[in-house]
């Protein structure tokens, strides 16, 4: 896609093998974008970088960062910036919050910890990296932020996160429909994705009864593949989005219809 070709994408959470945020790294890739992986473990994000890199032939750096901490989101923001100003790498023009927890413990054992823990990676790093990475691209006057909700946000859980993960999911709705609202006018959009059920490594320990139930309430019958939600992230940082701001795009293979 030449319209993206000088831009960067950048991720959070797109280390995990059959991961929806690897995968959408590898759509932005082929797509002619330069690729910033941020996860948990930098060597393991550097790694991930230079193979997509190579493969796609385009520039891609990892780096380290727990998205909870403002201050190692701050240290990821600033090597990211330092590869820009050296010219390794084009502007950022996307930012994909798609790091990620769920729990399925029921509400009346979860703790004030897994609360904080849940509600910390989801709603607060989206917040800590979309404040980190925003102001470079509103003094680009182009960008497109694309946040990771879920179904469990619209429907009250269902798929496999209980209580603290429905609620994190819900605040990165509501974060998104009013940061999309505040920066409207500067050529930044925010959106939001709604998947369903997924086929990943998140809900390792899930149980077969649990997956033929969640399958039984999905009009489709199946999960999600990640290549599928993939795609609805770089459509929504595409130009072809360009009038849409403050979205929730569904992709919930018909398990929920509003
Ligand atoms: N798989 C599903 O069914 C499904 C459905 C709806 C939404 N989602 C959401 O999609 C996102 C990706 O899910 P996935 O299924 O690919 O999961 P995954 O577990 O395969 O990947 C999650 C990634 O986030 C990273 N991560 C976790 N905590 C982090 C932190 N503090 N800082 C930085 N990175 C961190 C992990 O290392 C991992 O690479 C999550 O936000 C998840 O809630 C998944």
């Amino acid at each position: 896609m030449s319209s993206t070709i000088q831009r960067t994408a950048v991720l959070t959470g797109a280390t995990s093998e059959r991961g929806i945020g690897i995968t959408t790294a590898r759509r932005y890739a082929r797509q002619g974008w330069g690729v910033v992986i941020l996860d948990l473990d930098g060597e393991k994000s550097a790694k991930v970088a230079a193979e997509i890199g190579n493969e796609f032939n385009v520039p891609a750096f990892g780096y380290e960062i727990d998205v909870a901490n403002e201050q190692s989101v701050q240290a990821a923001q600033a090597a990211v910036a330092a590869e820009v100003a050296a010219g390794n790498l084009p502007p950022v023009g996307a930012l994909a919050n798609i790091a990620g927890i769920t729990s399925p413990i029921p509400f009346l054992e979860t703790t004030v910890e897994l609360w904080h823990k849940v509600m910390d990676v989801n709603a607060t790093g989206t917040y800590l990296v979309t404040k980190a990475f925003l102001p470079d691209m509103i003094a680009n006057g182009w960008g497109r932020i694309v946040n990771m909700s879920s179904v469990s946000a619209q429907r009250g859980g269902g798929v496999f996160g209980k209580v603290p993960y429905s609620a994190a999911k819900a605040a990165i709705l509501g974060l998104t429909k009013a940061l999309a609202r505040e920066i409207a006018t500067t050529g930044v959009t925010v959106n939001a994705i709604t998947p369903g059920a997924v086929d990943t490594n998140i809900r390792v320990g899930s149980t077969e009864e649990q997956e033929a139930a969640i399958n039984a309430g999905i009009p489709m019958g199946r999960n999600a593949t990640a290549e599928e939600v993939a795609a609805a992230i770089t459509f929504l940082s595409s130009e072809d989005s360009a009038y849409l701001t403050g979205t929730t795009l569904d992709i919930n293979g018909g398990s929920h219809m509003h």
